[in-house]
């Protein structure tokens, strides 16, 4: 009997039933972190938008709320973001501090031209009902089509909320005492980064370089809508750069195009408001789809799901401020242990995959550097998704051609690359030449293969090179992620998401294999080619 297969995920966020997009009004509150999301309550497709709710505590096991905001006179709700209004500033919060909402107004009419308008919702019961501000609408702009995804955050220095909204293809940045009088204060974008699309749901935040707590740099997101053909759909860019309250002024490395995920499915991701001080963390995550295919990917009944969460930190790479991305710390607290092997063998690792069928799991991998492997996962009779290093050509790829169902769209089915700055590549050799040394240093257990790179060796701090931050905590591994190649792979039922060099590199594809495709295998470029570590771990999710 041939059962449809579900493509729930076990540790995404999906919305229970109907269709999903954007993250919106990511904030912490009272223990819990909330997430909103742009949804369409009657179909399974994009309709008229809701704001949808769901809460957790842990970022892994996610309960689902009632809709939070619906349409009104206004319009129906786009994406937007929320704050704690600790100081009541907004006048809403007489008793105890509570949540705002800043939202976009879509305001569609027969023989009128779409308008779209900045709103705010308060809410005093931790989110649990919303109350639209008399005031509505906050922020108008009569000159702009597209005007929209308001991203608010405090900032301490001016004692002003600070609005980064998307206009056309920039982003315009004003000011507020109250959340509730704006003022303009600069655009951003003109002239810089991909213009291929649309510019939508900006975020701005401060980050620490290199964790050293005296440095520190802003980081611009923009999500860009689908270019059409020619280009790879929807997706985010980032920028790094000064904030003085009023100016976003980007860095040098910023004049080039940067873009935050390699893969076709990450977009719309924002990061958390209000995690606390003594955490520090800058968590976030994006909707995992391509508004190329998004309304016709093959699920039932329900559409669309979140990637991880993930935390956002700024480290020197090649002399740049590089966004880096790792999946949140909770998800190592939820591992649930099916394989460890340290230092084996090609035809090891091929024998002790073999036994093992696997629809959603995490696959640690560290291979000494220089070398092409990879794996194929959901692995059936006739499909699967190869996901591997090519040293050759220095690139990290997802190959979902044959990674089961694809023909719901054209453009679904494709090999997505992108290039890692590893040794023995030539992009890794002209990082390192660029750093003045010939090779990195590696102190493994597996001798043989050291005495090159070991006659060459250089430390960790010579080469500028920041150890990954829970490295010394993994067996088998002992200096920074160049001297081996280093994977995480999150696999779901219907997702791929791969860190590389402890996230230098990300990449987000969707899939979408049969419920049969379980199987897990190993390949290598040379059958010499040995794991320095590989675990699997089960991840006890919502819908596990
Ligand atoms: C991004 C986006 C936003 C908009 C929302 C509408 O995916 O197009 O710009 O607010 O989706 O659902």
């Amino acid at each position: 009997q041939i059962t449809k297969p579900d493509h729930r995920g076990e540790y995404h966020f999906s919305p229970k039933e109907k269709w999903m997009n954007d993250p919106n009004g990511m904030v912490f509150f009272d223990g819990e972190y909330h997430l909103f999301f742009q949804h369409h309550p009657f179909g399974d497709t994009w309709g008229p938008m809701h704001w949808g709710h769901a809460v957790t505590r842990d970022l892994i096991r996610w309960e689902e709320l009632p809709i939070a905001l619906e349409p009104d006179e206004h319009g129906t709700i786009f994406s937007g973001s929320a704050v704690v209004d600790w100081q009541n500033t907004t006048g809403f919060f007489p008793d105890e501090p509570g949540l705002v909402a800043i939202f976009t107004h879509h305001l569609e009419r027969p023989d009128a031209p779409v308008v779209q308008t900045q709103s705010l919702a308060y809410s005093t019961d931790k989110g649990r009902t919303w109350i639209k501000y008399a005031g509505n609408p906050v922020l108008e702009r009569a000159d702009l089509p597209d005007f929209r995804d308001p991203k608010v955050f405090r900032h301490e220095p001016s004692g002003q909320w600070i609005m980064v909204v998307a206009c056309g293809q920039i982003v315009s940045l004003y000011r507020s005492p109250d959340l509730k009088q704006w003022t303009w204060t600069s655009d951003f974008g003109q002239g810089i980064g991909s213009h291929d699309g649309v510019w939508e749901c900006p975020d701005l935040f401060e980050l620490h370089v290199d964790g050293d707590p005296t440095k520190s740099r802003w980081v611009m997101l923009v999500s860009i809508g689908d270019g059409g053909s020619g280009s790879e759909g929807s997706r985010t860019q980032y920028f790094v750069g000064g904030f003085d309250g009023e100016t976003f002024t980007p860095d040098e490395a910023s004049q080039q195009v940067r873009w935050l995920d390699h893969g076709r499915d990450n977009y719309a991701g924002v990061s958390w408001s209000d995690i606390p001080d003594e955490d520090g963390r800058r968590l976030y995550l994006g909707w995992m789809s391509n508004w190329r295919y998004a309304n016709q990917t093959p699920t039932d009944g329900w559409r669309g799901a979140m990637t991880i969460a993930r935390e956002l930190t700024l480290e020197t790479v090649d002399g740049a401020d590089t966004l880096m991305q790792r999946p949140a710390r909770e998800l190592e607290e939820a591992r649930v242990p099916v394989l460890e092997l340290a230092d084996v063998t090609l035809a090891g690792l091929r024998l002790a995959l073999e036994p093992l069928r696997l629809g959603s799991f995490e696959l640690e991998v560290r291979a000494e550097s220089g070398r092409s492997f990879g794996f194929v996962l959901r692995e059936g009779d006739s499909c699967g998704t190869p996901v591997g290093f090519d040293a050759e050509a220095g690139e990290l790829y997802i190959d979902r051609t044959q990674s089961g169902e694809c023909g719901f769209h054209a453009d679904f089915a494709g090999r997505h690359a992108a290039r890692t700055a590893q040794p023995g590549s030539e992009a890794g050799a002209a990082a390192m030449r660029e750093r003045g040394v010939t090779a990195m240093q590696s102190e493994s257990g597996v001798a043989e293969r050291q005495a090159a790179d070991s006659a060459a060796a250089v430390s960790e701090t010579q080469a500028g090179v920041q150890p990954g931050a829970d490295s010394e905590t993994k067996p088998g591994m002992q200096s920074g992620v160049d001297s081996e190649t280093e994977l995480r792979i999150f696999v779901d039922r219907s997702s791929v998401e791969v860190f590389e060099g402890g996230g230098r590199l990300v990449m987000t594809d969707l899939i979408f294999p049969s419920g049969q495709s379980d199987r897990l295998s190993v390949f290598a470029g040379d059958e010499s080619t040995v794991f320095r570590f590989v675990r699997i771990s089960r991840i006890a999710g919502s819908n596990g």
